[in-house]
């Protein structure tokens, strides 16, 4: 069995994680694959001082990227043992109950589901704010799932090999939430056991839960839905730019109005600040999981102008051409600005967000 760890300042938590495990799994086969996303607290180096004396343990660093989900999948997939198990870090997933998720499986549950929300399982010291956050995205998850899971949320799980492979494909790989994401992207109806379990307190540093959750979960829940027509991403990214039109015709009405620049630098100037905002937006939300810091964020913003830029001569140039072949205005116009947002989206996902960038 493989044990994925995906990890975020997690350095202190590292030593006990592994000693616990190794008690309660004693003798049979078990191997951890920590995933870290390059924390700053040196995470990664802790994992790989045990690693040098303990061979079961490895750690796979990720430079530039943030997520939870993704995280989870390249660890899952970095192994090859038959049956995968994914737990947090930081002990609040109760490792005691590992030997019996294994005899699950061993007895023919494809998955088997660490559950808080079942007779014997608890939050634990949850606040009411977050217990009715989690009772909410639970309900939520029903527009997905195929089969009744009581706690579809849990980051504690184990599962078989052919399980991750029927759906690896498929998976959106969004922000936190990747059980769900399993089981909603499963094409077969799936075998699955629940343990109810205790959700503990952190053993030492601090939640990476933040509100920004909420989104990422929106993103997945998405995906999943009408991700298969489009993707969310262009949705987004779309939005933003709607968006982006009131960030300009509020700075044109200031600059003309309020400053009394004539109209072409105002325009300018109104162009450049909402390229900006759509820049930053998206850098923060789009594309949360490959933000764009220090000099990147400049060379991302460089880039983003450029790309956009090229966009927008392409609109011009395609409406204008609709519209003297015929075209009502208005449909040359939105064929114009449809081309540029596909253009803008696919070629700043390329360059401003892509590998190459970091
Ligand atoms: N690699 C990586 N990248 N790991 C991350 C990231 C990331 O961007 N964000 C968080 N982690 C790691 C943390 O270091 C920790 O080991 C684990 O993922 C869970 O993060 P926490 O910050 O402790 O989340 P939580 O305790 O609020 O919520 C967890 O438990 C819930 C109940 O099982 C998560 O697993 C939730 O998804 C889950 O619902
Ligand atoms: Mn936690």
């Amino acid at each position: 069995m493989s044990i994925v760890i995906p990890t975020f300042n997690e350095s202190a938590n590292v030593a006990e994680l592994l000693r616990r495990i190794d008690a309660t799994m004693g003798s049979q086969g078990w191997e951890a694959v920590f995933v870290d996303d390059d924390s700053p607290d040196g995470t990664a180096a802790a994992v790989r001082a045990i690693a040098c004396i303990d061979q079961r343990v490895r750690c796979v660093q990720r430079i530039g990227r943030r997520g939870l989900s993704s995280a989870c999948i390249e660890g899952m997939l970095a192994s090859a043992a038959p049956v995968i198990a994914v737990m947090d870090a930081d002990l609040q997933h109760d490792e005691s109950i590992l030997p019996t998720m294994l005899a699950r499986i061993d007895q023919g549950a494809d998955v088997v589901v660490a559950t808080r929300y079942a007779q014997g399982g608890s939050t634990g010291e949850w606040d009411a704010s977050r217990k009715s956050m989690s009772l909410w995205a639970t309900r939520m998850s029903r527009l997905i799932l195929k089969q009744p899971v009581s706690d579809p949320m849990s980051g504690f799980f184990m599962l078989r090999r052919d399980v991750l492979e029927g759906c690896v494909h498929e998976l959106s790989a969004m922000g936190f939430k990747i059980l769900l994401d399993l089981l909603a992207s499963s094409r077969r109806e799936l075998r699955i056991a629940e343990l109810p379990y205790v959700f503990r307190d952190r053993f030492a540093g601090e939640s990476k839960l933040d509100s920004m959750v909420v989104w990422e979960y929106g993103m997945l829940l998405l995906d999943k839905t009408i991700g298969r027509f489009v993707p969310v991403r262009f949705l987004m990214f779309s939005l933003i730019g709607g968006l982006g039109v009131f960030v300009h015709m509020a700075v044109l009405t200031a600059a003309l109005k309020g400053f009394g620049l004539d109209f072409t630098v105002a325009q300018t100037v109104a162009t450049l600040l909402s390229m900006v905002f759509n820049f930053a937006l998206n850098n923060t939300l789009t594309y949360r999981d490959r933000r764009l810091a220090g000099w990147a964020w400049l060379r991302g913003l460089a880039s983003f102008v450029v790309a956009c830029g090229v966009g927008a001569v392409a609109n011009i140039g395609i409406s204008t051409w609709l519209y003297e072949h015929d075209t009502r205005w208005v449909l040359a116009a939105i064929a114009g600005i449809l081309i540029g947002a596909v253009w803008n989206y696919a070629v700043t996902q390329l360059y401003t967000w892509g590998k190459k960038r970091r």
